[in-house]
């Protein structure tokens, strides 16, 4: 049942707007924002301490092999702007490292569910929209697609 709420929700989450033209990265957006978009109705649901730190373990999985993807293609193509991206990108990782030591605590903050929703609306959005639509501009530009 999370699977589908989550992929009806990440099918509103997701816009042409949010689109690269570079499918690996589409792809692992389109799974990042519909991974976390699930935690945030788990979390609403109020589900166990255990089922949110399974849950947010897979997106934060998901998040690192992401990254990796980035970073290998940045090398391969001799990105300029690899270490403004790489400090933009551990940055993100601290924050939501931040959230899921939140979510293991003993008592979490009142406003998880507001965290998680800044993650899913605001966060990596900005993380696709500003921060790799210059990269994905560049590999195209290379003929990445
Ligand atoms: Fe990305």
């Amino acid at each position: 049942m999370d699977s589908r709420h989550s992929q009806v929700e990440s099918s509103l989450l997701w816009s042409k707007r949010l689109e690269l033209g570079v499918k690996v990265l589409d792809k692992e957006h389109r799974d990042l924002l519909a991974g976390f978009a699930g935690l945030g109705l788990m979390v609403g649901r109020q589900c166990s301490a255990a089922s949110l730190q399974k849950r947010f373990q897979h997106c934060f999985e998901l998040l690192l092999v992401h990254l990796r993807h980035e970073e290998e293609l940045m090398i391969r193509y001799h990105y300029p702007l690899y270490n403004e991206h790489l400090m933009s990108n551990s940055r993100l990782v601290k924050s939501i490292f931040g959230l899921g030591a939140q979510l293991a605590s003993r008592n979490p903050p009142d406003d998880l569910d507001g965290q998680v929703y800044a993650l899913v609306h605001d966060i990596l959005p900005h993380h696709i929209d500003r921060v790799d639509r210059p990269l994905a501009e560049y590999l195209r530009m290379r003929g990445v697609r």
